[in-house]
């Protein structure tokens, strides 16, 4: 018995291994065709788009390019509700049909509420471009003690993507057919100082959409859900805090920070291209290759040398802080007193304890 089913169990991978082969040659012989002959740009037209965050920064000029190009109706959601109507009435005076709504994303029960009005309104959405997001730099303890913040963060930048992709895949899947955009970050797999949560929440949401896409790749029906995710560079909008120096530039030989529109330009041409990773600009691809071969310490160094460092002027984060604030958020429980050391730490802590220098030692 054990050896028929042993024999059954190689004979069976064998085979699986050998689709798998086949599969193979076949993703990179589709890989090989586009690039000697580049699809024509997929037409958006017909298309009903959710954007979010569409008030300001990139998800404005996202909008703006879309409505430039193709007849769609755009569904704008952002708590920021005078530059939602504004982008609204912009869009309807070059006659593109848009519908703005005011949602507070960090609250599930107003993604809920709105993408019930959506549906009534306007229709079923077939793309959502999840583009809103927050980012307060601060250093990691702080996190700790204030942990508003980190909680506004992974509220806007990771849960509502699943709220919202959960209010709207249902029906793409049954339509089979549907595109979900996400804007992530290069900080969705690097990493920046005193921007540990932002970072967090952009690592947290690329890999939250790629095991979505295993899962429907498990589909045997294999619906038609294309995927793009965005990786922008460091881009002059309110988030970076551009025009109030929150990001300062060591030598002038730093990358240079991107146009809100030029990185709207990477994202829409890679919606109509139906690319799965949108990097902006191309070349962090590349970086991102050479980074992950090469030993963390040189990498970091080079972040410090051409990279921006985040200057921790909180204040204009706070002021900028559109999201109003929650219900008081539980106070987390004071930690246990800690044990009586008598013996040495097994790790060292993250902050060395500061030893008094004594007078006269
Ligand atoms: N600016 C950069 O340096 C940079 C770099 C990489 C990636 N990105 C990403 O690009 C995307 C767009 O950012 P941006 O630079 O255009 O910033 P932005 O601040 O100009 O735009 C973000 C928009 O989201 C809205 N928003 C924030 N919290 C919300 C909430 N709770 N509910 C509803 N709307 C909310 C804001 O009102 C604003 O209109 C974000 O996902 C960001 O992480 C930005
Ligand atoms: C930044 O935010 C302010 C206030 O919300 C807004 O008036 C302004 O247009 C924003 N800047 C950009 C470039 O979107
Ligand atoms: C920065 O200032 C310039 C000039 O005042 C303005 O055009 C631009 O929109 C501002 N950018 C942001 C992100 O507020
Ligand atoms: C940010 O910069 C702009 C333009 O330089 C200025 O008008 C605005 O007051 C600044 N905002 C904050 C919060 O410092
Ligand atoms: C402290 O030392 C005593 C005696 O060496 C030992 O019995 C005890 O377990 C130690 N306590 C801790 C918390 O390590």
């Amino acid at each position: 018995m054990g050896v028929i089913s042993l024999v059954y169990s190689v004979i069976s991978f064998l085979l699986e291994l050998w689709v798998f082969i086949l599969f193979t040659g076949q993703v990179f012989f589709e890989i090989l065709y586009k690039f000697l002959f580049p699809p024509e740009l997929k037409s958006l037209d017909d298309e009903v788009i959710l954007i979010t965050g569409a008030a300001s920064g990139i998800g404005r000029q996202v909008a703006l390019q879309i409505a430039a190009k193709a007849r769609v109706k755009l569904v704008l959601w952002d708590v920021d509700k005078n530059g939602n109507l504004d982008l609204a009435g912009d869009l309807k005076r070059i006659g593109v049909e848009a519908f703005p709504y005011h949602v507070d994303l960090t609250q599930r029960s107003q993604i809920i509420e709105a993408a019930t009005k959506v549906r009534q309104d306007v229709g079923d959405v077939s793309m959502i471009i999840n583009n809103a997001a927050v980012t307060y730099p601060q250093p990691f303890l702080e996190s700790s003690r204030k942990p508003r913040n980190l909680e506004l963060i992974f509220k806007t930048n990771v849960f509502a993507h699943q709220y919202i992709i959960g209010e709207f895949l249902p029906k793409m899947l049954e339509n089979r057919k549907g595109h979900i955009v996400t804007v992530a970050s290069v900080g969705s797999f690097s990493s920046t100082a005193f921007l540990a949560d932002y970072v967090g929440s952009k690592h947290g949401v690329h890999g939250m959409i790629e095991s979505l896409k295993d899962e429907l790749a498990r589909d045997p029906f294999q619906p038609d859900i294309k995927f793009t995710t965005a990786f922008p560079y460091f881009t002059k909008s309110n988030l970076s805090g551009y025009n109030n120096s929150t990001l300062v530039r060591r030598y002038p030989f730093s990358f240079p920070m991107l146009e809100t529109s030029a990185v709207a330009r990477y994202i829409v041409n890679g919606i109509r291209q139906n690319k799965e990773f949108v990097y902006c600009p191309g070349y962090f691809r590349v970086l991102a290759v050479v980074a992950s071969l090469l030993p963390s310490k040189i990498v970091r160094a080079a972040k410090r040398l051409l990279t921006y460092e985040v200057e921790l002027d909180r204040t204009y984060f706070e002021s900028i802080a559109t999201t109003p604030l929650p219900a008081p958020i539980t106070p987390l429980p004071s930690p246990p007193p800690a044990p009586a050391k008598n013996g040495t730490l097994k790790h060292k802590p993250l902050v060395p304890p500061r030893v008094p220098v004594q007078p006269g030692s």
